[in-house]
């Protein structure tokens, strides 16, 4: 498959499920505190720019609009027009909306904060799109990724099984793979993660058992 071909399965996967995929990401309660404590980690300030990658129905949009205020700029980025199309809808801030890719993002550098809530761990390489993102940042810019990830401890083996059901049901290119959807999703997370580690200054972590999982790291001021 070629990675226009792929990108097109993508497109039309997430503009299809869009209003159920709405519902799910603004109701899902575990992940609402989960986004809320990523934008707050986000640290970000009046007049702050804030990108929200892969932003789909828009579900962040707004609580960055309130951290950035009058004076500051959201811009949300998602390849599929219906998803950008509900986001516009639905978000009553204001916000500036750019349909392209989130790998190779359209965007002027200069970005104080960086946000991507179950997006990272749909590229073949995690860890190469957290460094593009990561050069776009100013020092002393934050980035934060959300993610699910393998479930740990006593309750991961009976986790697991449903994760990966769901991981199927919800990955637009899931019959390419033969390995279980939570080793592939486990390899991600640990690309995505391990190099926003490797290359902050400052790191804060936080899960819930595992399956949601969110790193936060901090430019250095001398980047
Ligand atoms: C699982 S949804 C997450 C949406 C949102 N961030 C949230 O937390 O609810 C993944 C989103 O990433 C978008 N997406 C997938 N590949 C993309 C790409 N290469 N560039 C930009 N957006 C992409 C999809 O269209 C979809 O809206």
């Amino acid at each position: 498959m070629t990675d226009s071909d792929r990108q097109q399965l993508v497109t039309e996967f997430y503009d299809r499920w869009a209003a159920p995929y709405a519902h799910l990401a603004h109701h899902a309660p575990y992940v609402r505190r989960f986004r809320r404590r990523a934008i707050n980690r986000l640290e970000l300030e009046r007049g702050d720019i804030a990108v929200d990658m892969g932003c789909g129905p828009g579900v962040n949009l707004d609580q960055l609009a309130h951290a950035v205020g009058p004076d500051g700029h959201v811009i949300g980025i998602d390849i599929a027009p219906v998803m950008l199309e509900r986001a516009r809808r639905e978000t009553p801030a204001a916000v500036s909306f750019v349909r392209g890719d989130a790998t190779q993002p359209p965007l002027a550098h200069g970005i104080d904060g960086i946000l991507a809530t179950f997006v990272v761990t749909l590229f073949d390489d995690p860890g190469e799109v957290v460094y593009t993102w990561w050069e776009m940042l100013e020092p002393g810019g934050r980035l934060a990724l959300v993610n699910l990830g393998p479930g740990r401890g006593p309750f991961g083996p009976l986790i697991n099984p449903v994760l990966d059901i769901g991981l199927r049901l919800s990955t637009p290119t899931a019959e390419q793979f033969d390995d279980d959807l939570v080793t592939l999703l486990s390899e991600r997370v640990t690309s995505a993660h391990g190099r926003l580690t490797e290359l902050a200054d400052h790191v804060v972590y936080d899960d819930m058992d595992g399956v949601l999982r969110l790193v936060v790291g901090t430019k250095g001021l001398d980047e």
